[in-house]
């Protein structure tokens, strides 16, 4: 078991990454304040894991919701169903809420949590490698707008994140190549000697070789953790965790919440933006090569939609968070290990990116 920090002083917390956790009330119980708990999991994953985590919080009032299971679920109105729960439940400010399952799970708790009376605790226990890596770390709770993705939420932290690797062995392989998304992300931005190591161990990580698996998972836990811990709430350095994002948030609203994965749609928009930083002469087209084999390996997308117009695309890319004074911002490379945030993209080097991105 490796336990990782995420340091944001009074509201720092620790990330448990390790085999048979789940059922273990030693991870709980620390992070719990009061007497009541609301476990949020959906129709997927309680069947699964529900009662390991009823063993590990024997000794708490426990209530629970199911959600339904998909990304087009990530709304206000299911959300719903949490304060449901809460309320007939008679949860008071002293209660904690769980999210066991994936990111749509964790984001939406978590926001719940953050209006629950103004503000309750919630601890993540995230169930696919996509959220052990990404987001059941560094606070970012959401639920999604028919408008745009993830576009109405809250930062708010939780008390401690339980990764328990061994629920990734009844992963779906189409949600495990998800996840690889968001480990080659950090590679990308910020850790070219992961990129390298990701390079050689992909068909490990693809046959679930524990180690391998582990591995990845802390380094990319440690890799948010230091980013998150110097820009809690993306003023700055953070924003560089979203690249591919503004592509693949435009592929996700396009095609429709759940008919692209979010790390699908992610592994595209990189590759895109990876291929837009070459035409402004910052990576090389060897570069963009490595990162199209790697890809390809973790059996992700590299093209996307085929139906998807420029227009699509722009009008889609211009809801995003980083847009300033109508402006888009892009996360792009410098290099392989070194990501920036600009504003300085020429129209027609992107559209050329987005013409030979496209399915045909
Ligand atoms: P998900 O939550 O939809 O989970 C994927 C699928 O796997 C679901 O069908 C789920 O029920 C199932 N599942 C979960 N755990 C399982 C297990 N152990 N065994 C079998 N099936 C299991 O998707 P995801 O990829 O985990 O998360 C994507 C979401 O995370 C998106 O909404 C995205 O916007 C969000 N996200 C948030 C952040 C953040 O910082 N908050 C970062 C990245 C992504
Ligand atoms: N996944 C982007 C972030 O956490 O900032």
């Amino acid at each position: 078991m490796k336990t990782l920090n995420v340091d944001l002083g009074e509201r720092s917390y620790p990330i448990y990454i390790g085999r048979q956790l789940l059922a273990e009330p030693q991870f709980y119980h620390s992070h719990i304040r009061g007497s009541q708990v609301l476990v949020v999991s959906n129709e997927t994953v309680a069947p699964l894991y529900l009662n390991a985590v009823r063993q590990a919080l024997s000794g708490y009032k426990l209530d629970e919701v199911i959600l339904p299971d998909g990304e087009q679920y990530k709304t206000l109105d299911v959300l719903n169903q949490v304060f449901d729960g809460l309320l007939s439940h008679q949860h008071n400010r002293s209660t904690t809420l769980l999210a066991l399952g994936g990111g749509v799970v964790g984001d939406m708790t978590g926001f719940a949590a953050a209006c629950y009376q103004r503000g309750v605790d919630f601890i993540q226990v995230p169930t696919t490698l996509l959220s052990q890596v990404d987001s059941s770390v560094g606070g970012k709770t959401a639920v999604n707008h028919s408008l745009g993705k993830n576009m109405i939420g809250a930062f708010h932290q939780p008390r401690c994140v339980i990764a328990d690797t061994d629920t990734l062995e009844t992963l779906p392989e189409r949600e495990l190549s998800a996840g690889l998304a968001e480990v080659i992300k950090y590679g990308l931005i910020c850790d070219q000697p992961f990129f390298d190591w990701l390079e050689t161990n992909i068909e490990s990580l693809m046959a679930r070789d524990p180690e391998a698996l582990a591995y990845a998972i802390e380094q990319s836990c440690h890799d948010k953790a230091h980013i998150v811990a110097q820009d809690e709430k993306e003023s700055g350095i953070r924003a560089i965790l979203n690249l591919g994002h503004t592509f693949g948030h435009a592929i996700e609203t396009h095609q429709g919440y759940g008919e692209w994965l979010h790390g699908e749609a992610v592994a595209t928009g990189m590759l895109m933006a990876a291929d837009l930083s070459r035409r402004l002469g910052w990576i090389s087209a060897l570069d963009v090569e490595r990162l199209q084999r790697l890809l390809s390996k973790a059996r992700l997308p590299i093209v996307g939609p085929a139906q998807m117009s420029d227009h699509d695309y722009v009008s889609r890319m211009q809801v995003d968070k980083k847009v300033l004074d109508g402006r888009l911002r892009l996360v792009l490379l410098k290099s392989i290990g070194q990501a920036l945030v600009t504003g300085e993209v020429p129209e027609a080097a992107l559209l050329e990116t987005l013409a030979d991105y496209r399915d045909c």
